[in-house]
Parts: C-alpha cells; sequence; structure tokens
C-alpha cells in the first residue's frame, strides 16, 4: 500500500474544507428534512400555496384586463383593494393570516416585520444571483406556539412599471393618484425582474400532543 504524497494530502484537506464552507454558507432550506416529516405541516402548507397563488394570479389578470382597457384608476384599485379582499377573506380564520410585504413599500400596511425583512433580502440577493427558488416556509416558535412561515417571492414583469418603474414609465395621471393616496410611497423605481415583495403567509400548527 502506498501513502498518498503530502501534496494530496494538502489537496484533499483543501477540498474538505471548501465543501464544508459552502455547507456552512448554503441557505437554510425549507426543505429540511425535520419540516418534510412534520405531519402538520402538508395541510397549512397547501393552504398557504393556494392562498399565494391566488394573491398574485387574480391581481395579475385584473390589472392586465383594466390595462388593456386603458383604465389606470381601475387599476391602481385593483392592485390595491383586490388583494386585501382577499387577504381578509382569508384573515377571518384565526391563526391564520396572508399580506403582501415589500421592503420598497407602497402602503405602510406592507411594512415587513423582522422575521419577512430578513427573507425578503435574502430573495433580492438569491434573485440578482438568478437562483430565487418559487417559495420558501419553515415551522418557526413565536409566542409558545409552532408556526408554518411560508412566503413566495413576487417578481416585477414589465406590466407592473406603468406604476412600479421608474418615474419616466409612469404615466402623469397615476403618478398623481399615487402622491395622492401614498405620501410616503416607496414602490417605484423598479425594472423588469427585480424582486417586487412576497406574499406572507403565517399559519398558526396544532400543538404537537394534539396530533
Ligand atoms: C395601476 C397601477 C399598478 C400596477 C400596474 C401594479 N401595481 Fe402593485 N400596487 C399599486 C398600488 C396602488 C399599490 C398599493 C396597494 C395598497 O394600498 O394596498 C400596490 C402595491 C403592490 C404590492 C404590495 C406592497 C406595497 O408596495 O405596498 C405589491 C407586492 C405589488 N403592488 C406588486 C405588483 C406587481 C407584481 C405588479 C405587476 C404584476 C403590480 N403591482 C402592478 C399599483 C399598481
Amino acid at each position: 500500500m502506498r501513502f498518498a504524497s503530502r501534496s494530496t494530502i494538502r489537496k484533499a484537506v483543501l477540498v474538505a474544507f471548501i465543501a464544508g464552507i459552502g455547507w456552512l454558507l448554503a441557505p437554510a432550506e425549507s426543505s429540511s428534512t425535520q419540516v418534510r416529516q412534520d405531519a402538520r405541516v402538508e395541510p397549512a402548507l397547501k393552504q398557504a400555496r393556494q392562498i399565494s397563488n391566488e394573491l398574485t394570479d387574480k391581481v395579475r389578470g385584473l390589472l392586465l384586463a383594466e390595462l388593456e382597457k386603458g383604465g389606470y384608476d381601475g387599476a391602481v384599485r385593483i392592485c390595491s383593494e383586490v388583494a386585501q379582499n382577499i387577504a381578509q377573506e382569508f384573515n377571518r380564520d384565526t391563526g391564520r393570516s396572508v399580506r403582501r410585504v415589500s421592503l420598497g413599500y407602497r402602503n405602510t400596511k406592507d411594512i415587513p416585520d423582522a422575521y419577512e425583512s430578513r427573507a425578503l433580502k435574502r430573495f433580492d440577493r438569491q434573485n440578482r444571483e438568478k437562483r430565487l427558488a418559487s417559495e420558501y416556509y419553515e415551522v418557526i416558535r413565536e409566542q409558545g406556539r409552532d408556526h408554518l412561515r411560508y412566503l413566495k417571492p413576487i417578481v416585477a414583469g414589465k406590466m407592473c412599471l406603468n406604476c412600479h418603474g421608474q418615474s419616466e414609465q409612469i404615466p402623469s395621471h397615476v403618478t398623481a393618484v399615487l402622491k395622492e393616496k401614498y405620501p410616503d410611497d416607496r414602490a417605484t423605481g423598479y425594472r423588469e425582474g427585480d424582486l417586487r415583495g412576497a406574499v406572507s403567509v403565517k399559519i398558526a400548527l396544532p400543538a404537537r400532543a394534539d396530533r
């Protein structure tokens, strides 16, 4: 048996070291075995996926239809009222909530909490590095109770720039409406493909002993 040369050993140590760093830097993935094996997660996850798809698809569809008609005022209402109505309906059940959040928010109701804020910063980085996943979730203990926290990133499409783009992309009458309704508007200056925000769902899970 031959002993490995010193340089081979050095190489092996280096490879192991780099692999170790890679593991340390890897984002905490939602699909950890722990979360996957938790039987309480699946039904909550189903609800979270359904409501966030409804929220993004319905708003996008209605916006498109309205913009095609040239109805900017109607469209401004859609991005606010429709989204809020869908959310209100879901939030009627205690122990669960959905809302849209953004670091560059228009409505102050959409200011992210600390958890959401960290997730949005991570999404933004992943989006710029072209490795943004379509969802992120984990089980978090808050106020003595386990919760599913689920976030679905929202990326700005071309159509969104009519109201969230650079100032020259936003029709002047829209700017006027926005100024009046949202004096502290931070939701402009986006480009196509930018992370615009996320749908954030939080669902209280039954206590483990209840299963
Ligand atoms: C016609 C104007 C208009 C268009 C087009 C538009 N939005 Fe909005 N958007 C708004 C308004 C107004 C609000 C504030 C909503 C509120 O008051 O709840 C908003 C809020 C949001 C929010 C919530 C976070 C925040 O800033 O308060 C997200 C996320 C969002 N828009 C994403 C999009 C996406 C994605 C598109 C394209 C698919 C889009 N919007 C297109 C007007 C628009």
